[in-house]
C-alpha cells in the first residue's frame, strides 16, 4: 500500500516573535511543497529523506507507527531556513497517514484535526511553538493568526490582489527557533513585541483592502524589521539583504521567521518584482520571486 500527502511552505509576513507573545500574525502559503510517501515494508519504520537530523523519525513516528512503513520525503522547501519546512512535512506526514486511515475505513481529517495532530511533530523540532506554521500550511493561502490565551485563532486573510515578494535565503540559521523564541524572553521585549502586534494589525486591513497601497504596506513591514533587529534577532546577512531588496525598488523589506539567519523578503509591486529579483541575484544573493494569489475561501 501506497499514500501520499502533500503540503506548502510558507513564509511569515510579520509578527513573527509578538505571536509567541499572544499578538497576531500574519502568514502566506507559498508554491513550494513538501510530499510525504508511506509504504508499508516488514520491520521498523525507516524514513529516506536526505535529511540528517536525528531529530526526524521520533517526529515523524508521533504520527506513523514505529514499525511497518518506510517513509520518503521530497522537498522543494529548503531545511530550517524559516520557509516552515517542519510544519509542511508535520501536514504531509500527517495527509499521508490519514489517507491509509480512510482507506482502511476511518475519517477524512478536517483542518482542526491536522493542527492539532501537526503540535506534537512540530514540538519535536521547535520546543513549544505558536503554531502558526502548520495553520497556513494546513489551510492554505493567507491567514492572521493569533494564539492568545493558549487556544489558537485562525482567519482567513482576504487578500483582493495578488502579492509579488523576492524572498532571500542567507542561509541556515546560527540557532534553533527554540533558542531564538527564549532568547527574547529572557530580554524581556514586551514593549516591542507588542509594537509589532499593532502594525500587524495594520498591516492585515491594508492587505484587505480593494487596491493594496505597497509603498505604506513595504513601510511598516520596515518598521516590523526595524522591531525585530531591536530584540536581537536579526543579523548583518537578514539586514544587508533587506538593504539590497529595497535599493533595488521593494517598496519593504524584512527578515521572516525565526531570524538569526534564514530567509529576509522584500514586498513589490507585480511591475518591479522582476527587476528586484534580478538585482538581487546579481549582487550575488540566492533569491527567488513567488506570487501569493487571493484565494476563493
Ligand atoms: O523560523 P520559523 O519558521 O521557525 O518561524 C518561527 C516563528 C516564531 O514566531 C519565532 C516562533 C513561533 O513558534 O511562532
Amino acid at each position: 500500500m501506497v499514500h501520499v500527502g502533500e503540503a506548502p511552505g510558507k513564509l511569515i509576513l510579520c509578527g513573527e516573535h509578538a505571536v509567541v507573545a499572544g499578538h497576531p500574525a500574519i502568514a502566506v502559503a507559498l508554491p513550494r511543497m513538501t510530499r510525504v510517501t508511506l509504504r508499508a515494508r516488514l520491520g521498523a519504520t525507516a524514513v529516506a529523506s536526505g535529511i540528517d537530523d536525528p531529530r526526524l523519525l521520533p517526529a515523524l513516528c508521533t504520527v506513523v507507527p514505529d514499525t511497518g512503513w518506510g517513509i520518503t520525503i521530497e522537498s522543494e522547501l529548503p531545511v530550517g531556513c524559516g520557509l516552515g519546512s517542519s510544519a509542511a512535512l508535520a501536514i504531509a506526514t500527517l495527509r499521508a497517514w490519514n489517507a491509509h486511515e480512510v482507506a482502511t475505513g476511518g475519517e477524512r481529517a478536517d483542518f482542526d484535526a491536522l493542527h492539532v495532530r501537526a503540535f506534537a511533530i512540530e514540538r519535536a523540532f521547535h520546543g513549544n511553538p505558536s503554531g502558526v506554521d502548520h495553520a497556513v500550511s494546513a489551510l492554505g493561502g493567507a491567514v492572521r493568526y493569533t494564539r492568545a490565551g493558549g487556544a489558537p485563532r485562525i482567519t482567513p486573510l482576504r487578500l483582493h490582489e495578488p502579492l509579488a515578494l523576492v524572498v532571500v535565503n542567507t542561509g541556515p540559521p546560527s540557532h534553533t527557533t527554540a533558542e531564538l523564541v527564549e532568547r527574547v524572553r529572557q530580554r524581556g521585549a514586551e514593549a516591542e513585541l507588542a509594537a509589532i502586534g499593532v502594525l500587524v494589525a495594520e498591516v492585515a486591513e491594508r492587505l484587505e483592502a480593494a487596491h493594496v497601497d505597497v509603498a505604506h504596506v513595504g513601510a511598516l513591514l520596515d518598521r516590523n524589521h526595524a522591531l525585530l533587529q531591536g530584540i536581537g534577532v536579526s543579523t548583518p546577512a537578514l539586514d544587508a539583504a533587506c538593504v539590497t531588496l529595497r535599493r533595488a525598488g521593494a517598496a519593504g523589506a524584512k527578515l521572516a521567521g525565526a531570524g538569526g539567519g534564514g530567509v529576509a523578503f522584500g514586498l513589490c509591486t507585480r511591475d518591479t518584482a522582476a527587476t528586484v529579483a534580478a538585482e538581487a541575484a546579481a549582487q550575488g544573493l540566492d533569491v527567488f520571486g513567488v506570487t501569493i494569489h487571493p484565494t476563493a475561501w
